[in-house]
């Protein structure tokens, strides 16, 4: 292994110095080196206190005077609550109130939704509806009643008592029927809907080779272990704290001042752990201002803890997709030709899943045309999921790929080889870098790739026709801005503080490990701090931000607090630094020493010995980022995978996954291994189970619980093989690139092309369900 590392290494930078300017635009620094803690596969920090039953999640915090909320979802699509009946719930002894249109609070609209960027981060709110404000319906499952009682039981029971009726508008429900009022967004996730490079159309007529099909995945809706819940209390009428299983504290609290007219500190929102988010807890929902209202009707506090089919008529998922990929070729298999266009959903607040990102960025063909058109339904709001574009887009794409390469003749591997870009292939950037075929490589290795392998449907092995299948991951790399306070005490402790989240990813744990290595403490003497909006500003956790952001946010705090223990060395005649040049100290171990004399220094305990506080703190704040417009810059991987399908029943089975990944600097291997492993078993049930089904009479999900809708369980997961080439690049923030969502882009893709080769069934419609093999 250690050989085809070093290889990996010399075929990077020789590729590197051929197609970038190798000039060190950062500073550079010592973490892309540094291994004392950095690199090494700790375990979760928080672990002891998840197993242990120690870590509070939103529903779990007992206060007294405690109240509890059920909701009463809307039966019609569109349209508006003629007649409410509310006294029989009313009734129920230890009903405290019925909260409708009629008797909620008044809130003000959220003024804006979702998704901006470094200069006008995330917006708190998934959308400007307006809350239980009026009669208005526009989605089948709205909240038009939040009933509150002493216990959960009682309220769940006099939910059901609640007599809603309304007067029902057309509707539009579906994107296929609607696609001829589909139109141009103006941007989708602030990327241009459309693309022109050369002519795709006239090159894909003109070339010898071809592909153009059609691909469509389906409604997919968020299942984090942790249902959303919110606990609200109200000190006066003009605090309110919310304990809210969220991935963005600070986008809640600034939508709940917003909505309630509280001054800036008038809200205070603590997100400690949450179990699970993926996306569809990046911004707020309506359950946090219903929570909220309730509270204040009730005056006391309210825990709204949602039923799993509450979650799933209230909070949006991934919009369904109809994608064309076209692709033209020569007959050695150069693409000369990429089209990938089609239609997503949406509502009023357009949020436009980019699915055709990974075609602008992926493959070097000279002509390229990317568009997306969106078709405003009467729907939940879609939202953000994992990987959100490229996991659709990579489906569609990494199909064609491979149709592509059984029309050439051509191994799929052999295909992208001919096809790796040396530029980015729309924006003419050099790749900050890209070792994609590196990862190709080695997951042929491990997985023990068969080039020549025999044709679709010819591999029988008892009862079972085997097949396998391989797709590219790609997912971009992006900062989301960043402000830490860190801590240091005489003893030598640093605490970092920030309002970030932990939500199952390991964030506590890679930053812990970055604190002991930057301030050059025992790992038990470095903490991280989260989860409180009390805390210095973090945006959410999403876009696979938060490792580097933080990081470098952290970064800058040191640097800070070395200003600051210069100046207490300056200070002391006494001190062995008493006339050190700023340049020439570093935290090492355990204090501060020369650069130049790495015994020459003090500990922390006697730098701070004078101090008359009993510590020293510093803020510091990411870097706004400059690098983002010269490179191309992203994570990639590849995923090698086997599957059987019975010959008569056609189950599929995935039997091996292997998964490669190119994500920079890797702090944790364990946690990151975590991850990608997740984005695999999220792509697997994509790829075979999930799909939310709407009756299109109604607009009603059918199946909003896990009993109908189907998630892989255990026995539908074999071991997921995953590594890492760990190369820092020299461009990203501290090295590191995006490693979060990565891990679900191109599963999906390589199950099907494994489900192909198995049985020579090409299937281009998500999930691939027994029928569809029959
Ligand atoms: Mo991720 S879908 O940016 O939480």
């Amino acid at each position: 292994m250690a050989t085809l590392k070093g290889t990996i290494l010399n075929e990077v930078s020789s590729l590197a110095s051929k197609a970038m300017k190798l000039t060190p635009d950062l500073p550079t620094d010592p973490l892309l080196t540094a291994n004392q803690f950095v690199g090494q596969p700790y375990a979760r920090v928080d672990g002891r206190l998840k197993v242990t039953g120690g870590a509070k999640y939103s529903a779990e915090y007992p206060l007294d005077g405690m109240t509890y909320a059920a909701l009463v979802h809307s039966t019609v699509a569109r349209g508006n609550v003629t007649d409410l009946d509310t006294a029989a719930a009313e009734a129920v002894p230890g009903v405290l109130t019925v909260m409708t249109y009629r008797n909620a609070p008044r809130m003000k609209a959220p003024s804006s939704a979702y998704v901006v960027d470094m200069a006008n981060p995330l917006a708190g709110s998934t959308t400007t509806l307006p809350v239980m404000q009026s009669a208005d319906i526009t989605w089948n499952g709205q909240v038009v009643a939040v009933v509150v009682a002493e216990t959960l039981e009682v309220a769940t029971y006099a939910a059901r008592l609640v007599r809603v009726e309304y007067a029902a508008q057309p509707f539009r429900l579906s994107l296929t029927e609607h696609k001829a009022e589909a139109f141009k967004p103006d941007h989708v996730v602030l990327l241009p809907a459309e693309i022109t490079k050369g002519d795709a159309e006239g090159n894909l007529a003109l070339a010898p080779v071809r592909v153009d099909e059609t691909y469509t995945t389906p409604y997919l809706n968020h299942n984090a272990l942790e249902p959303h819940a919110t606990t609200a209390i109200w000190r006066d009428d003009d605090h309110l704290t919310v304990y809210d299983s969220t991935q963005y504290p600070t986008g809640v609290k600034e939508a709940l001042v917003e909505m309630f007219g509280l001054k800036a500190d008038g809200v205070r929102v603590v997100t400690e752990f949450v179990g699970g988010a993926f996306g569809g807890k990046v911004a707020m929902w309506q359950n946090v201002p219903l929570a909220a209202a309730a509270a204040r009707l009730v005056g006391r506090p309210v825990k709204l803890n949602l039923a799993r089919a509450s979650v799933n008529r209230t909070v949006g998922g991934r919009t369904t997709t109809e994608q064309r990929v076209a692709l033209g070729a020569t007959a050695e298999g150069e693409l000369t030709a990429l089209v990938h266009s089609g239609y997503t959903m949406c509502t009023k607040d357009i949020y436009a899943e980019q699915f055709s990102t990974m075609a602008r960025h992926q493959y070097a063909a000279p002509n390229i045309h990317v568009w997306q058109k969106v078709v405003e339904l009467d729907r939940v709001q879609n939202s953000f999921m994992r990987a959100p574009g490229d996991t659709p887009g990579s489906f569609a794409l990494e199909s064609a790929m491979d149709e592509l390469a059984y029309k050439l003749g051509l191994d799929p591997v052999e295909l992208r080889r001919r096809n790796e870009p040396l530029r980015d292939p729309t924006e003419d950037t050099p790749f900050s870098s890209r070792a994609l075929l590196e990862c190709y490589a080695l997951g042929a290795e491990k997985f023990g790739w068969n080039a020549a392998r025999p044709a679709p449907g010819t591999t029988r092995q008892g009862e079972w026709l085997v097949g396998t299948g391989v797709a590219t991951a790609n997912y971009p790399t992006q900062p989301l801005p960043a402000t830490v306070r860190a801590r240091l005490t005489p003893e030598g402790a640093v605490t970092v503080f920030t309002s970030s989240v932990e939500m199952g990813v390991g964030a506590a744990t890679v930053q812990t490990q970055h604190i002991a290595e930057r301030f050059a403490v025992p790992f038990a003497q470095a903490h991280y701090v989260q989860g409180d909006t009390d805390l210095p500003v973090w945006r959410a956790m999403g876009g696979s931000a938060a490792t580097a952001s933080v990081g470098l946010a952290i970064k800058a705090a040191a640097d800070k607090l070395t200003d600051e223990l210069v100046k207490l060395a300056h200070e002391n005649k006494a001190s062995p630094l008493h006339q050190a040049d700023r340049a020439n100290v570093r935290l090492h171990a355990g204090g501060l020493y020369l650069v130049d004399q790495p015994t020459v220094g003090e500990s922390y305990g006697a730098l701070l010995a004078g101090l008359t506080k009993p510590f020293l703190e510093a803020e510091g704040s990411s870097p706004p980022p400059t690098e983002g417009a010269k490179y191309s810059m992203a994570s990639y991987g590849v995923h090698f995978c086997e599957v059987a399908v019975h010959h008569s029943t056609r189950q599929v089975q995935v039997r091996r996954f292997v998964t490669v990944m190119d994500c920079g600097r890797i702090i944790n291997p364990k946690t990151a291994t975590s991850q990608i492993r997740g984005g695999v078993i999220m792509g697997i049930g994509m790829a075979l189970l999930e799909e939310a089904v709407y009756d299109e009479r109604t607009g009603r999900l059918m199946n909003p619980d896990l009993g109908e809708y189907h998630v892989p369980v255990q026995a539908d997961i074999p071991e997921l093989d995953v590594h890492f080439l760990d190369l820092p690049d020299p461009h990203a923030p501290l090295g590191l690139k995006s490693a979060g969502e990565i891990g679900i882009v191109g599963a999906a893709a390589a199950v099907a092309n494994a489900v192909y080769h198995a049985t020579g069934i090409r299937v281009r419609e998500l999930p691939i369900t027994v029928d569809k093999l029959l």
